[in-house]
């Protein structure tokens, strides 16, 4: 996209000056952090307004500061829910004090690796994302630097999806060293949920987008963002089954517990039944699987065969409460065929027929996905959501304006997740199959 000679020589006299630091404060630096404030210069990135003659926009830390609730996350740990949470939870010192919260909502980081400006109350970061900065703060706005340069200091690599989505899922799924779990969600906190595309676009970006001008951006981010999110919560999946806190009822479709009761004659789930478990039994929350599979489907089907056999299992072993070391050593094994998936999606091209096989398939699957419950459900309809507004921005189909409708109001479906009703949900998305563009014959030969 940029020829790197094209690259703006970005305000000589801080590069000069940095570069007398980048020398002298080199080795010993590398891997620590600065705090946001270091970023924060109107000639730096925080721009009030998008600068078009450089190839960064430099409004970044403007966008994050005003816009994006990571720059809060800190400070809702001292509002009254998280003040809640902390007594029902016992913690012995306030949230905002505690590691426990502080390991999701601030730039945790141990006391030898933060620069004299850290400051830690910050909230979510820019080196929580971008990773530490002391190491190539200096050198990086230097004639002809490039981002591989900047990695070798400690950046972290959020332009691979992949990385990114690990990054973001760290966070929004949990890893050995923290997370969310129910006991955490039945004292206030919210249920982790995630979709990249959809999330990217509601932090907002602070980057151009799509990057390297590719149309196609969105169905990419999507789907590497859903492998990623899979591979990640099956070993959380595993860790909790090892765990002795198992079950974990973080694992599970909330709203197989929580939803609300109704006469026999009106349970939708009396009437689609518990195949798979026992009657009654929570299910597995399956919702980072059942939207997904459809495109590792259009993909590859043999692929899509296996990961649908090491789900089933998954699913069968958490719903008839199965011998914890079986699910713990199943769910690992379905990781790392998400990982093996995630991998290869690196490579995969998107463009109009995919896009249009992979929405037309997850609508044509609208009832079993609507059973599933309530999380599929919303996966389903980010989905349809992400991969259309791609679509949109491509091709011209003369019905945009109602197709967003109809999507719209498969989001209206999920609002009140305990009211939740997956007939409702699945007529919708019979709604939306007839506005979704259809696959052509022709091209659905050539992928
Ligand atoms: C594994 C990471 C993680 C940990 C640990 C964690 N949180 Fe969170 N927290 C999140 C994420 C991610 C969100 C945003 C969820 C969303 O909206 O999708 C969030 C949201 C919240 C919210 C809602 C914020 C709002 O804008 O309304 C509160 C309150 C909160 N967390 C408090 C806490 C407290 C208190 C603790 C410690 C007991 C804690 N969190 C620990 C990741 C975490
Ligand atoms: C929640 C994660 C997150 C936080 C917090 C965050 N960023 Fe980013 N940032 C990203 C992602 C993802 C991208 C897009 C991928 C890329 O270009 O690296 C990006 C892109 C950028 C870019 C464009 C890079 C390019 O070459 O196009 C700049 C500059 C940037 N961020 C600066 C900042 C600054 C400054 C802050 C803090 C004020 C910050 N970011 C906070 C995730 C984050
Ligand atoms: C260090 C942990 C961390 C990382 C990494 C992280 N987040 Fe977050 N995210 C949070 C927390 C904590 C919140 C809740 C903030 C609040 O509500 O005050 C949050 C909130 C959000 C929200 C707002 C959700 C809502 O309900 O409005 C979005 C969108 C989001 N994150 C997207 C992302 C994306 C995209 C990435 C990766 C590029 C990412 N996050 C990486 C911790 C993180
Ligand atoms: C196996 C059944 C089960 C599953 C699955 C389950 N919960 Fe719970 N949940 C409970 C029980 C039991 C309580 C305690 C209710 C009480 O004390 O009244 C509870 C309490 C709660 C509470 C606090 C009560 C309230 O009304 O505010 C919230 C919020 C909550 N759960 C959310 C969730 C979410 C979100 C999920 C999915 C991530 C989930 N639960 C999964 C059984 C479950």
């Amino acid at each position: 996209m940029y020829p790197k000679s094209s690259l703006p020589v970005l305000w000589p006299t801080v590069a000069l000056a940095s570069v007398a630091i980048a020398v002298s404060a080199f080795a010993q630096d590398v891997g620590k952090y600065s705090g946001p404030g270091s970023c924060a210069a109107s000639n730096c990135h925080g721009s009030v307004t998008p600068r078009t003659t450089t190839r960064i926009r430099q409004n970044e830390y403007s966008i994050w500061a005003a816009q994006d609730k990571h720059g809060r996350a800190y400070t809702v740990l001292s509002n009254p829910v998280s003040l809640r949470m902390g007594k029902i939870l016992r913690l012995s010192t306030a949230p905002n004090q505690a590691d426990k919260c502080r390991a999701c909502h601030a730039l945790n980081v141990p006391e030898n690796l933060r620069a004299q400006t850290f400051q830690g109350d910050e909230g979510v970061s820019c080196e929580n994302c971008h990773g530490p900065a002391v190491g190539w703060l200096g050198p990086h706005t230097t004639k002809d630097w490039t981002r591989e340069q900047s990695i070798k200091l400690g950046q972290y690599d959020t332009r691979d999806l992949l990385s990114r989505s690990e990054r973001c899922m760290s966070c929004h799924v949990g890893t050995p060293e923290k997370r969310v779990d129910h006991e955490m969600i039945a004292a206030g906190h919210p249920d982790l949920t995630f979709e990249l595309d959809t999330f990217s676009a509601v932090m907002p970006r602070h980057w151009k987008f799509p990057s390297e001008g590719d149309p196609w951006a969105g169905v990419q981010e999507w789907g590497i963002g859903q492998a990623v999110q899979l591979r990640e919560s099956l070993s959380r999946l595993s860790r909790s089954a090892a765990s002795k806190s198992w079950p974990e009822f973080a694992e599970l479709e909330c709203y197989s517990c929580h939803h609300n009761l109704t006469s026999p004659q009106d349970s939708w789930r009396q009437a689609r039944g518990y195949a798979g478990r026992n009657p009654g039994a929570p299910a597995w929350d399956a919702s980072r699987y059942v939207v997904f599979r459809h495109l590792v489907e259009q993909i590859s089907p043999e692929d899509s065969r296996q990961l649908d056999a090491q789900l089933e299992k998954v699913s069968t072993l958490v719903g008839s409460g199965s011998d914890r070391e079986q699910i713990e050593s199943a769910a690992k094994q379905a990781s790392g065929m998400a990982d093996r998936i995630a991998q290869g999606l690196r490579r995969q091209p998107y463009g109009r027929d995919l896009s249009a096989r992979v929405m037309q398939a997850i609508a044509a699957d609208g009832a079993p996905i609507a059973e599933q419950g309530e999380l599929s459900a919303a996966q389903a309809a980010m989905a349809l959501d992400s991969i259309s507004l791609a679509y949109q921005k491509n091709e011209k189909s003369g019905n945009e304006q109602e197709l967003r409708a109809a999507i719209n109001r498969l989001f209206d479906q999920v609002q009140n997740p305990s009211a939740y009703n997956a007939p409702m949900f699945a007529a919708q998305m019979q709604k939306v199959k007839k506005l979704l563009p259809g696959v052509q014959q022709a091209a659905a030969s050539t992928h």
